[in-house]
C-alpha cells in the first residue's frame, strides 16, 4: 500500500473506482432496495465519466489535458476526480486505522482540522442560534456527533457509558434513552467538578475532578460495569491523565472517544505512544459524513487486542 500522505493515483487508483463502483451496485441492491444515496449518485456518475477516459493513462493526466482543452467540462470533472481521489484514498486504507497514519493523511485536507470542510461548517455544527436541546436540556453535541453516536450506540450495544464532564447533563440522558431505545440493558455514569442534579433511571451523576482521575469514579464501579463499554472524555482538562486512567479498565473492543480533539492531539500522541497498537481509529464512525466530520476528529477509538495478545479481564491495578 503506498504511503498514507500519497493520495491515492494512476492504477491502484483505477482498481480501487472499479471495486468501489461493484460494491455500491452490490449494497444498493441488497441492502437499500435499489435506492441510491446522493453519495451513491455521485459517485456512480463520476466512475463512469471516468472508466471510458484513454485506458493506457492516468486519470489524473487525462482530466487535466481535458480541463485544458476544454474547461466547461473538464473542470467540473477535475474537482469530482479529486473527491473521488480523497475518498478512495481513504476508503483503501480499510475502517480501522493507526492515529498516526490518520495523521499523516491530514496533509491532504483542511490544514487546521484535517477535515473535508473548512471552519465556517465547525463554527455552526453545535447550533449557531442555540444548542440543541434533549429532552429540554441543553447538549453540546455538533449535528454529526448527534448522529454518529447513535449509530455507534446500535452497532456496539455498549452496556456501560462513562462520560467524563456532563455539562448540563442533557448528554448523559440522551445517552441512556438511547441505550433503551436499542434495547440495550445498560448504564450511564457521568462525573463533572460540579454534578449534574437531573434524575433519569439510566444515569448516575457523579461529582469529581480530572486533576485527580482515581476520584472520579469508584475504583469498585470500574471493576464491575459490564462491558462493552463506551467512554467519552468531554471534560478538557488532565487529558492524558484521564485516559490513562481509564485505559486501565478497559478491555479490547472497548470504545473511547475524545471530544473536541484537535486541541487535544499532544495529549493522545502521549498517550498513544505509551500504547503501541492499543487503539485504533474507528474511520466508519470518524468519517460517516466526510473526514472527520465529528467534534473528535481521528479520535473515535476502538480498544484493539495488546500485541502481547488479548487480554480477558481488565489491566487493573
Ligand atoms: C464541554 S462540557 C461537557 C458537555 C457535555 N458532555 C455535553 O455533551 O453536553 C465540559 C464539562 O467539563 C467540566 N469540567 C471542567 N473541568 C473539569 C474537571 N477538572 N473535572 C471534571 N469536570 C470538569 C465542566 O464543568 C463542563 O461541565
Amino acid at each position: 500500500m503506498a504511503d498514507a500522505a500519497e493520495l491515492i493515483s494512476g492504477d491502484l487508483l483505477k482498481a480501487a473506482a472499479v471495486k468501489y463502483l461493484s460494491d455500491t451496485k452490490a449494497r444498493v441492491q441488497q441492502e437499500q432496495r435499489g435506492l441510491l444515496s446522493i453519495f451513491d449518485s455521485w459517485f456512480t456518475r463520476v466512475a463512469k465519466a471516468l472508466i471510458p477516459l484513454e485506458r493506457g493513462r492516468p486519470w489524473e493526466d487525462s482530466v487535466t489535458e481535458l480541463a485544458a482543452r476544454s474547461p466547461a467540462v473538464g473542470q467540473g470533472l477535475q474537482w469530482d476526480l479529486q473527491r473521488l481521489r480523497l475518498f478512495l484514498h481513504r476508503w483503501q486504507q480499510g475502517r480501522f486505522v493507526e492515529f498516526a497514519q490518520r495523521e499523516r493523511s491530514a496533509a491532504h485536507y483542511h490544514p487546521h482540522y484535517g477535515t473535508e470542510f473548512g471552519i465556517d461548517v465547525l463554527l455552526t455544527c453545535q447550533g449557531a442560534p442555540a444548542l440543541m436541546r434533549w429532552r429540554g436540556t441543553p447538549l453540546l453535541k455538533t449535528v454529526f456527533d448527534f448522529a454518529i453516536y447513535p449509530a455507534l450506540i446500535s452497532e456496539l450495544r455498549p452496556r456501560t457509558i462513562f462520560e467524563i464532564g456532563s455539562g448540563l447533563g442533557g448528554s448523559a440522558v440522551w445517552f441512556a434513552d438511547h441505550l433503551a431505545l436499542c434495547g440495550i440493558e445498560g448504564c450511564v455514569h457521568s462525573v463533572d467538578l460540579k454534578k449534574v442534579e437531573i434524575e433519569h433511571p439510566g444515569v448516575s451523576f457523579y461529582h469529581g475532578d480530572c486533576g485527580n482521575p482515581d476520584t472520579l469514579f469508584d475504583p469498585e464501579l470500574l471493576r464491575s460495569q459490564p462491558h462493552p463499554w463506551l467512554v467519552v472524555e468531554d471534560a478538557h482538562h488532565n487529558v492524558a491523565g484521564v485516559i490513562e486512567h481509564m485505559h486501565q479498565f478497559l478491555l479490547p473492543g472497548d470504545y473511547l472517544v475524545i471530544e473536541d480533539s484537535e486541541v487535544k492531539r499532544p495529549a493522545i500522541r502521549q498517550f498513544l505512544s505509551a500504547h503501541p497498537g492499543n487503539y485504533l481509529v474507528d474511520t466508519r464512525f470518524t468519517d460517516y459524513f466526510g473526514r472527520n466530520a465529528t467534534c473528535a476528529g481521528d479520535s473515535i477509538f476502538v480498544r484493539a487486542p495488546a500485541h502481547d495478545g488479548p487480554r480477558s479481564q481488565p489491566n487493573v491495578p
